[in-house]
């Protein structure tokens, strides 16, 4: 059985965008598989400074990963940082990756207008990530197409160290989702942390609600007949509701004497019901940090395994034993 691996920000509590884009499908593959997860709180420094912040942020990604239902009895979940080999590695691998395949690489050439902002961990970044993806020997990463290159940088830093130390690395391929869904967000664009336009499903109500009154329409009046398709909200709505709900509200759509306001309620309706159990889940674990941080030294505990028979085969290659 190939083994998985993909590595998740830890940029705060997943959105719709997240969850069905990216944890439910990852979620599902990792039935089948043994699939190794982790949560990058290492690459995460490169822009988080406050430490408060970086501890909640993975607090409330793992939570949200085990309030989904991701089974740790047969999966790996852990934190990048509680293997520090992985530090130790990138350090080796630094020393054969050329200067210039870093300044190709886009997550620092986009902001290399402004050298003065950049800090080395973000230069060093894909360097890190190939480190995250050797040290366990993983054959398959699933990733998005955003990270298509930096999978394409860790084969070549693993080829360039396997050709110079003799066989040591797993060469890892990338998965790419072609059918990934894009989940709009609230104004219509593709729903990020970036444009301020999420639907937090695990937020607690009130948030939610005011999120999802939030969304933009056009100003049809109550009486008149709608366009279902042409609307934000029922363009979210059919992502999560099932076949007869989506097309009992298409009628109403179209029937009119239905308004935008009935179909927010409607929506924040389906959401909470449809993921009433994650939000109790999210929510225990959230008052419990003890119980999340057990599941993650768990998983780090199987992790270190394999990352220290990699390591020994490291280090013996290189000559540093
Ligand atoms: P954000 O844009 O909110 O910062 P990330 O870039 O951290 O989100 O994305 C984390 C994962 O969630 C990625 O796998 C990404 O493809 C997926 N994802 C993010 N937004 C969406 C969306 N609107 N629809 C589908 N998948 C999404
Ligand atoms: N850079 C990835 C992202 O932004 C996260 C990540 C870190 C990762 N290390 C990884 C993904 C290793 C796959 C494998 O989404």
């Amino acid at each position: 059985m190939p083994r998985i691996l993909t590595g998740i920000q830890s940029s705060g509590v997943p959105h719709l965008g997240n969850v069905l884009g990216a944890m439910i499908p990852a979620i599902k593959l990792s039935e089948n598989n043994q699939s190794f997860f982790f949560i990058a709180d290492l690459h995460s420094l490169t822009t988080i400074k406050d430490p408060e912040k970086l501890q909640q942020n993975t607090l409330a990604t793992a939570a949200a990963w085990l309030a989904f239902g991701l089974n740790t009895n047969n999966n790996v979940l852990y934190r990048q940082s509680d293997i520090p080999q992985v530090a130790e590695l990138m350090w080796y691998l630094n020393c054969v990756t050329p200067f210039p395949m870093l300044a190709n690489a886009h997550s620092f050439k986009d902001k290399s207008n402004k050298l003065s902002d950049v800090n080395a961990g973000l230069f060093t970044y894909p360097v890190l990530m190939a480190a995250d993806i050797i040290l366990y020997d993983a054959q398959i990463v699933p990733v998005g197409k955003d990270q298509l290159q930096h999978l394409e940088i860790t084969r070549d830093i693993a080829n360039s160290f396997n050709y110079l130390f003799g066989e040591t690395f797993i060469i890892p391929e990338a998965k790419i989702n072609a059918k990934q869904m894009i989940v709009p967000g609230t104004d219509g664009q593709k729903m990020s942390k970036s444009y301020q336009n999420c639907i937090n499903i695990l937020a607690e109500e009130a948030i939610l609600k005011k999120q999802i009154m939030s969304i933009i329409t056009d100003s049809k009046g109550l009486e008149e007949s709608k366009i279902p398709n042409n609307c934000n909200i029922f363009q979210i709505y059919q992502l999560i509701g099932s076949e007869s709900q989506v097309q009992d509200l298409r009628k109403k759509y179209t029937n009119g004497g239905f308004g935008y306001g009935h179909a927010k309620t409607a929506l924040l309706e389906l959401i909470l019901e449809k993921y009433k159990e994650p939000r109790l889940k999210f929510k225990k674990l959230m008052a419990n940090p003890q119980l999340v941080n057990l599941e993650l030294k768990k998983g780090a505990k199987k992790a270190k395994k394999i990352a220290d028979s990699v390591m020994k085969k490291v280090k013996k290659n290189i000559g540093l034993v």
